[in-house]
């Protein structure tokens, strides 16, 4: 009877459903489901037949009130823990204690029911913080990116292009001096180039303006000249994708990529884009030291479960491949619009 119940949602589904297996199963000619719904009692008859005995909503509801199994008119009334009454006509004598049992099977699997909407309720709302959250950050790291890029950036070019007119004007004797403006310069450039990098870390903006192919060459050109990894970058995609996309597709490599340079040992690297079956695959892969994903805990996968969350959250999913010693791919794919 619990698997006939199977995929019920509500107490009335779970009701229904096990009226029509007695029925079914020709024990009872007919049977009854009286549901206080929220807006209002609801019946569902099953099977045919004891038409003129049938019970009221009034005996429905004084059997709820009850919380007793009661026979009457060739009906078995079962009151459902709260929830409703059911009622089975033109049966065999059946003991008190089978009808509780069904009853019991029914607030059971009304229980489950309602457990498991409110899971896909809360996964549902996680889901859509979750997606605001990212929204407003990748609008932040853009803002950010922007500023010092834009501000900051430009502030330092100008002092440094001043710094190396003031050092064309310096009395090449004046050793001292010239060495105190040189580290001037030095420091100058030193900081634009990590304005730069902060803001090519927070949010590129050749991401926005050229896509995802221009923005992962500029990104893995950057640990190359920092990590000396050799890196191949291979997007064929047939056009520029959404911005919602490239933007999850870029993080997901990104991390992948940081990955590979904190943890792998790698000698080359991959990036691979493509477009197959309505979908777009991503993998990141590495000849490193791989390592095994299923020794991690939660707490140090936070970057993998990053990832993946980005991934399922458009729909799509993530595959990892690594063992010690034989280097390691992630397989991103996110379904296109
Ligand atoms: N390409 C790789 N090669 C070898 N080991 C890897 C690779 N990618 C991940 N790992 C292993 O998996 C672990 C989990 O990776 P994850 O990205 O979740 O966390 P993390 O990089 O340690 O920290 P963070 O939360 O800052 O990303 C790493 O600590 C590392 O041991
Ligand atoms: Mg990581």
């Amino acid at each position: 009877m619990s698997r006939a119940l199977d995929g019920a949602r509500t107490g009335f589904e779970a009701a229904a459903l096990a009226l029509r297996t007695l029925v079914a199963e020709g024990r009872f000619a007919a049977g009854e489901a009286w549901w206080a719904a929220e807006d209002g009692p609801r019946w569902r008859t099953i099977g045919a037949g004891a038409d003129g005995d049938r019970p009221t909503a009034t005996i429905a509801e004084a059997v709820m009130a009850s919380g007793r199994p009661c026979r009457r008119g060739g009906w078995c009334l079962i009151p459902v823990a709260g929830e409703g009454v059911l009622g089975l006509g033109g049966g065999p004598q059946v003991s008190d204690s089978f009808l509780l049992g069904v009853a019991e099977v029914v607030a059971a699997t009304a229980q489950g029911g309602r457990l498991r909407r409110s899971l896909e309720e809360k996964e549902a709302q996680r889901s859509r913080l979750l997606q605001a959250l990212l929204t407003a950050q990748e609008e932040e790291r853009g803002r950010i990116a922007r500023d010092l890029h834009d501000q900051i950036g430009q502030s330092l070019t100008a002092l440094l292009l001043g710094l190396d007119r003031q050092l064309e004007r310096l009395d090449p004797a004046d050793a001292d001096l010239h060495g105190d403006w040189r580290r001037l310069r030095r420091l100058t450039a030193v900081t634009l180039a990590d304005v730069r990098r902060i803001a090519l870390d927070l949010r590129p903006s050749v991401l926005d303006e050229l896509g995802l192919a221009a923005a992962l060459r500029r990104f893995t050109r950057e640990l190359h000249e920092r990590y000396g990894i050799t890196f191949t970058v291979l997007v064929e995609v047939p056009e520029r994708l959404s911005q919602q996309v490239e933007t999850v597709l870029y993080r997901v490599a990104q991390e992948a990529l940081t990955n590979v340079v904190r943890h792998a040992r790698a000698g080359e690297a991959s990036v691979v884009v493509t477009v197959a079956g309505g979908s777009v695959q991503l993998v990141v892969e590495d000849d490193g030291v791989g390592f095994d994903p299923a020794a991690l805990a939660p707490a140090e996968r936070i970057g993998l479960i990053g990832m993946r969350e980005r991934l399922e959250l458009l729909g799509g999913g993530l595959r990892l491949e690594s063992a010690p010693g034989d280097g390691c791919s992630v397989h991103g794919r996110l379904p296109l619009p």
